[in-house]
């Protein structure tokens, strides 16, 4: 093993800077291993766009949100012919391995490409945190503070005009910022993909506040709930076919304004969630997830994703990571939940989420 290529692929987020450097560092002093950045993931890699990274290239990195090595949602198996289309480049540059930097599609082609015979390890980025074998992603931990920062602002502002303030964040197919953010600001409901929800319930917990004084409310919502009424939200798809989410906080207050009476505005967080520089848990645990990424290429052990446990980094095979994406578990939204106007909820029903009609993936 001489020379690895690193890719960042799919949504940025911070940390990303943190993790090239620690791969580079780790490989190169400590395994003698050369390491090239591959530019615009995927896209990079089939076009053949590639920088040099030493040592020196990779100082001052650590503290630096986004990616220096630029990112893309572009995929060999939809925009080229899988592991066909990235060889030429394996080849030409000297690379014997891969360390990708990605979410569950990058990952996916990740795992895919494993299997016919590139050699890569898989490092979980995404602020939705949504990485199975992984109990977080880099860039989530970064995500939640900003939003949890958001929501407070809005909290200021929803009580001074008696609104109900509908804030939007990220989050798929799982509620992880909301959920957390939620939490951590004290939003009056929370809604997330994983959980049926009832806008007459959240309604009954605006009217019900306000009965006892509070005539605000603040509603946090994943971008990826099911819209009021059911059905989906139009997709709207991106240059590479991605499918676009945004916007469901907008029906959402329009419901919840014809409900109450109150008047309702909408903030929709998008992409400052994954800007700025990353907070100082994920500049370690994507230090700590590079180092591991770096032992694994140099012992390798390719076709797996470094991870955390607990405390513990640990790696997992990529293909059991990327079968289904990781939902919140049922006691973290619950324990959101609790403090949720506990009036409007039914004896029965409290402490427990009335969650049947959908199953958790
Ligand atoms: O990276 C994941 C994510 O942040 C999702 O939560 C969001 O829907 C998506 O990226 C937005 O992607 P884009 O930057 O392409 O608009």
């Amino acid at each position: 093993m001489s020379q690895i290529g690193i890719l960042t692929g799919g949504g940025d987020c911070p940390g990303l800077n943190a993790a090239i450097r620690a791969i580079v560092t780790r490989a190169s002093g400590t395994h003698g291993i050369e390491a090239i950045g591959v530019l615009e993931g995927w896209d990079g890699l089939m076009e053949g766009r590639v920088r040099p990274l030493d040592r020196d290239a990779v100082r001052g990195l650590l503290q630096r949100g986004g990616t220096v090595l630029g990112t893309s949602r572009r995929d060999p198996y939809v925009h080229g012919a899988g592991a066909a289309s990235v060889a030429p480049t394996l080849e030409r540059e000297g690379l014997d391995a891969l360390v990708v930097i990605g979410g569950d599609g990058t990952l996916r082609t990740a795992a895919r490409l494993g299997d016919e015979g590139i050699p890569l390890v898989g490092v979980p980025k995404t602020i939705d945190n949504d990485i199975a074998g992984t109990d977080t992603t880099i860039g989530f931990d970064t995500a939640v503070q900003i939003a949890t920062e958001a929501i407070d602002r809005i909290t200021t502002s929803a009580e001074s005009h008696d609104r109900v303030m509908v804030v939007e964040v990220m989050g798929r197919t799982a509620g992880w910022i909301a959920t957390h953010a939620g939490m951590a600001a004290g939003a009056d409901a929370i809604l997330v993909p994983e959980e049926p929800y009832d806008l007459a319930e959240v309604a009954a917990i605006v009217r019900s506040r306000a009965a006892h004084g509070r005539r605000y409310s603040v509603v946090v919502v994943a971008e990826g709930i099911a819209p009021p009424g059911g059905g989906r939200i139009t997709a709207q798809l991106d240059a590479f076919g991605f499918e676009r989410l945004g916007g469901v906080s907008t029906l959402v207050a329009a419901q919840l304004e014809e409900l109450t009476g109150f008047e309702a505005r909408v903030t929709v967080l998008g992409h400052v969630q994954r800007g700025g520089v990353p907070s100082a848990r994920d500049r370690v645990l994507a230090t700590r997830f590079g180092i591991h990424a770096a032992d694994l290429v140099a012992g390798g052990r390719f076709g797996r994703m470094v991870g955390l446990r607990g405390d513990e980094i640990t790696d997992v095979p990529l293909a059991d990571a990327v079968a289904a994406p990781r939902p919140v578990p049922r006691d973290q939204y619950d324990a959101a939940r609790i403090f949720f106007d506990s009036r409007t909820v039914p004896a029965a029903n409290r402490g427990a989420t009335r969650r049947s009609a959908r199953t958790r993936r």
